[in-house]
């Protein structure tokens, strides 16, 4: 089945207000004309609003504006109340924040957040008709020790078995190989390839349907060196890009990889 790309940059913890200006600015440029793959950035949440004025804010004719949607790298579970810091659903749809990222291994590793609490995001996005982007992927020692597939089971199961695999409808996986992000050190494209035909069969245990229109990105040093060739494997739908995002010309040749 022909599923639509989706490449998604990932800021992390970079950026500022001019930051966030001059490299959106350099986007809309870069990805004018860009019709057959669906982009997101996810800046820091501090810059939604700068990055929503700037995607609104084009005085050409040119069409990346509807091209590029915006996203963020976390959510809450909480919609409102006493919870201090916390950013909901509902506050990042008051700025047009359409693809969510959770279960990012850095969140699973610096703010100890688990398969169970990744689950109530999950659910808490789908309840507001927000796209998760649900991160799952082994670490290096996980890797060395045969352990990939269990691992992205036991992470995928959590949605699964809880939410049933109806919630994957709409949504979007990215298998980000821990040992892989932010290393230069890629999986190969038949490395991937392999994983995500794994997490498409372990979906369409559930309902092979849901499985076909699944969204799976492959994340872990993708740049414009590389990108073609990963695009070219038949379960890998786009990519999650860290590093690579954050300079518009070596985004857009990833962005065009896909297209
Ligand atoms: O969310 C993005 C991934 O963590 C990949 O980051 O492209 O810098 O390796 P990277």
């Amino acid at each position: 089945m022909a599923r639509r790309p989706l490449v998604m940059g990932n800021w992390k913890l970079n950026g500022s207000k001019a930051f966030t200006k001059e490299l959106i600015e350099g986007l809309k440029r870069e990805l004018d004309g860009v019709t057959g793959c669906d982009v997101a950035i996810a800046p820091p949440v501090m810059y939604l609003a700068e990055a929503e004025a700037t995607l609104a804010s084009c005085g050409c004719d040119c069409t990346s504006k509807n091209v590029i949607a915006l996203g963020s790298q976390n959510v809450d579970v909480n919609v409102s109340g006493a919870f201090t810091g916390d950013i909901s659903t509902a506050m990042l749809k008051d700025f047009d924040a359409k693809y969510i990222i959770i279960g990012h291994s850095e969140r699973r590793t610096y703010h100890k957040e688990s398969d169970e609490f990744i689950a109530k995001k999950f659910a808490a996005l789908k309840d507001a008709g927000l796209v998760p982007v649900l991160c799952i992927g082994e670490t290096e020692a996980e890797n060395e020790a045969g352990q990939t597939e269990a691992v992205c089971a036991r992470q995928l199961d959590a949605v699964l078995n809880t939410l049933g695999a109806e919630a994957f409808n709409g949504a979007v996986i990215a298998y980000e190989p821990v040992w892989a992000i932010g290393t230069g050190k890629s999986a190969t494209p038949a490395q991937a390839q392999a994983v995500h035909a794994f997490i498409r069969g372990h979906i369409a245990k559930h309902s092979q349907a849901v499985a076909d229109q699944v969204i799976i990105q492959y994340g872990g040093s993708v740049n414009d060196a590389n990108a073609a060739e990963l695009f070219t494997q038949p379960d890998i739908d786009g990519a999650l890009v860290g590093g690579a995002s954050l300079k518009a010309p070596a985004f857009a040749v990833i962005v065009k990889a896909a297209e």
